[in-house]
């Protein structure tokens, strides 16, 4: 990839802006609302505003290999934090994709380094959940499940923090776990059913 074109593309996009809207980066510079966070991979596949169709300013954005909220990530857990207490954002989506590297390389037997301890988490997930994927015969459709379970385990890794506890308590915020299909390009929402899953982890994870 040629870097000045990166300039060069910026330069346009700054203009097609101002075209329509001759304060569009003032407006931008007096402050953000958002009003989702938005949990990703890190994979160059798969965007955030993009595929969701927002504009700058309309989501928060945290993204690691294979959009992990691992509770002992400071980034992850500040990014939840400001988002939750101060943006009071009403909707966290965790959003993982068919095809995500991150769970690929959990599946496999391998010691990658320092990734070991990032993939461990998804290990767990494995683990968690070892017999629903041990009974799946396709590895491709094991390898899918895998994706959304992840998804899962991560909401409930959002909804184990004070923050989102809090949020629930007061203003009703919605967590939400999605898949993006590369294959299609369709965002799947997954409907995981947060009030049965709340009745499960609260009584452990409570803090209040
Ligand atoms: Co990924």
């Amino acid at each position: 990839m040629d870097i000045k074109q990166i300039f060069k593309n910026n330069q346009n996009w700054v203009q097609d802006k101002l075209d329509i809207d001759s304060n569009y980066f003032k407006n931008l510079s007096e402050g953000q609302n958002p009003d989702i966070l938005y949990i990703g991979c890190s994979d160059s596949r798969v965007t955030a505003e993009e595929l969701m169709g927002v504009s700058p300013g309309e989501a928060f954005v945290h993204r690691n290999i294979a959009n992990m909220v691992a509770n002992t990530d400071l980034s992850a857990m500040s990014v939840i934090d400001y988002a939750v207490l101060h943006l009071k954002v009403s909707h966290v989506v965790v959003c993982g994709h068919y095809y995500c590297g991150g769970v690929k390389a959990a599946m496999e037997s391998a010691d990658l380094g320092i990734l070991n301890p990032w993939l461990r988490n998804i290990r767990d997930v494995y683990r968690t959940h070892r017999i629903e994927l041990n009974g799946i015969e396709d590895n491709e459709q094991r390898y899918k499940r895998l994706v959304e379970l992840n998804v899962q385990e991560q909401c409930i890794n959002v909804i184990k923090t004070a923050e989102v506890q809090r949020a629930y308590r007061e203003r009703n915020i919605t967590v939400h776990g999605w898949v993006f299909d590369i294959h299609s390009g369709k965002l799947i929402d997954l409907k995981i059913d947060f009030n049965k899953i709340l009745e499960n982890v609260m009584e452990i994870y409570r803090l209040e």
